[in-house]
């Protein structure tokens, strides 16, 4: 019998899917140090979200039984790619299963950030009635930046588009068509972005040319005024990866005003450091890694992930193996 380990969690419609396809599933979160003495090698497949880490030494003792490594959700950075190509082991995930709830929770953090909302929330609670002091800005338009035009941004550009926003973006792997499309601006120059947008949200993946891409200089780039020169400060979202915003210069930048707000659902280190002098400035607002957090999301990617690892070990290939190319 095929045994397939889910370590982190996933819906049960999609955990009784793959138990009606014959295979006998191990649910239970798997500790670093007894993957790393080789428990792998007792599975033909193994389901992380973002708290198992898969390394190459896991997956050096993992052969010749383990076929496919996969992630139940988009980002693979918890996952040796490259070790698990050398091994000839696909690496699956599940990429479009939490694009509306990414959206929808990117929209919930422009607009909670420009009307004050957990602000008002804690004051309200504290027994104030702070409403002169909460006077916010419309999203009506504004200019809102893009880094990143993927699915989760064009989502994102629709929605905002709806308020009335004017949408730019910087992706320099996407064809041109597509931004003409979708009626937005696309740049050539991420600098042109942040000199241009008072608003901005990540939809890009952490890697070497992404780390800390938001940082003092292009924050200190940001106009603070919207076309109508009306002062609506500068706000940035990152619903994407932790360590895309270096967070020290944006503390700093919040410190000083030149950032009107922060809203963070990803950060460089998680779980967040609760001692973080983020967490104490009240134009931050913060979430715990929830973007895919929603019922429909989690039955969507457990779905998607289980139909990519049957695919794999009847013996074909996923539509979503991320190294296909490399696989030797
Ligand atoms: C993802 O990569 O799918 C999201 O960040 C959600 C998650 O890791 O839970």
């Amino acid at each position: 019998m095929r045994r397939v380990a889910v370590t982190d969690g996933m819906a049960q419609e999609a955990v009784k899917k793959l138990e009606q396809a014959g295979c006998e599933v191990v649910q239970d979160f798997i500790e670093h140090d007894v993957l790393v003495a080789g428990a792998l090698a007792d599975f033909d497949a193994i389901i992380v979200r973002s708290a198992t880490k898969i390394t190459e030494e896991m997956l050096n003792k993992s052969q010749p039984r383990l076929k496919v490594v996969a992630r139940a959700g988009v980002g693979v950075d918890n996952i040796d790619i490259r070790a698990a190509s050398e091994l000839g082991v696909p690496v699956v995930n599940a990429p479009r299963a939490s694009t509306q709830s990414v959206v929808e929770l990117t929209i919930g953090h422009l607009l909670g950030s420009l009307r004050f909302i957990p602000r008002a929330d804690r004051s309200l609670r504290s027994g104030e009635w702070a409403k002169k002091e909460l006077k916010g800005t419309e999203l009506f338009g504004k200019r809102l930046g893009l880094i990143g035009f993927g699915r989760i941004a064009q989502g994102v550009a629709r929605v905002a588009q709806a308020f009335g926003m004017e949408v730019h973006s910087y992706d320099p792997y996407l064809p041109l068509s597509v931004a003409k499309k979708a009626d937005v601006t696309m740049h050539k120059n991420v600098d042109n972005l942040f000199k241009t947008c008072t608003h901005i949200s990540i939809h890009c993946n952490l890697t070497e040319e992404t780390h800390h891409l938001i940082n003092k200089k292009r924050i200190e780039m940001m106009p603070g005024v919207d076309p109508f020169n009306l002062k609506c400060g500068n706000h940035i979202v990152n619903c994407a990866r932790g360590g895309i915003v270096d967070e020290d210069a944006a503390f700093a930048a919040l410190k000083s005003g030149q950032l009107s707000s922060l809203a963070l659902d990803v950060f460089e280190h998680e779980p967040v450091d609760a001692s973080s002098p983020l967490l104490q400035h009240q134009n931050f607002h913060g979430t715990p890694h929830i973007g895919a957090a929603t019922i429909e999301a989690q039955r969507r990617v457990g779905l998607d992930i289980v139909d990519a690892v049957l695919a794999v070990l009847n013996g074909g290939m996923a539509e979503t193996t991320v190294n296909r190319k490399d696989i030797v």
